[in-house]
């Protein structure tokens, strides 16, 4: 009886500090539901470093401007756009899991000023402070996306998009990197509005 109490207590806690966690994280953004969960349109695949480095150089990025990675992993590229850049950078991630992962990645960095963490569905962020957003999706999920880009991207703003195009999209500029396994992954390059096909 005494064993059962005891673990009853144990799970309780475990269940206070979940809740605890869960708010502070949930208090930085949106609110996800669970559509947001359905709404998960790629799996998750940390960029290789090197190709997170060619990703931010083939941006241009520049210090201050402002960077958002859309299904953002555990930080990677946000944590490289702040410190190699000194930019400033929001992640949306809707794991929550993962986006707790790379808030404590942003706060081991010390980047906590320069870089947010919105735990969220990217579908549902205004994009209009962005001057560069970076991609590592899918084909198809660019494609659910591109609506929104068009809607909210001010012109100048340049898109970097890792393994895979934006279907009616044109880019100004294509490169390639070497991925895992020695295997060529093309980074696309667009700009708002010349990379715009008008139908
Ligand atoms: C291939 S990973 C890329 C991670 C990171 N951008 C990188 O390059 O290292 C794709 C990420 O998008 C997230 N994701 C998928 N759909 C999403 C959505 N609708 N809103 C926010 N994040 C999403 C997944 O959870 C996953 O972490």
């Amino acid at each position: 009886m005494r064993l059962r109490f005891a673990s009853l207590l144990a799970i309780l806690g475990a269940g206070f500090t979940c809740a605890a966690q869960a708010q502070i994280l949930i208090a930085w953004g949106q609110h996800p539901s669970l559509g947001d969960y359905r709404n998960n349109l790629a799996p998750y695949v940390g960029s290789p470093e090197h190709a997170v480095d060619k990703m931010l150089e083939v941006a241009n990025l520049k210090p201050g401007e402002m960077l958002y990675d859309l299904g953002c992993g555990d930080g990677r590229i946000l944590i490289a756009a702040a410190a190699k850049y000194n930019a400033k950078a929001v992640g949306i991630e809707i794991s929550d899991h993962l986006a707790r992962t790379a808030a404590e990645h942003v706060k081991k960095a010390g980047l906590q000023k320069q870089v947010k963490i919105i735990h969220g569905d990217f579908m549902k962020t205004d994009l209009s402070d962005a001057n560069v957003v970076t991609l590592y999706l899918a084909t198809a999920a660019n494609d659910t996306l591109r609506p929104n880009l068009e809607r909210y991207l001010k012109p100048m703003t340049r898109v970097v998009s890792y393994d895979y195009p934006i279907p009616g999209w044109k880019p100004i500029e294509t490169s390639e990197t070497e991925g895992r396994s020695n295997a060529v992954h093309t980074i696309y390059l667009y700009q708002v509005p010349a990379s715009i096909i008008k139908k």
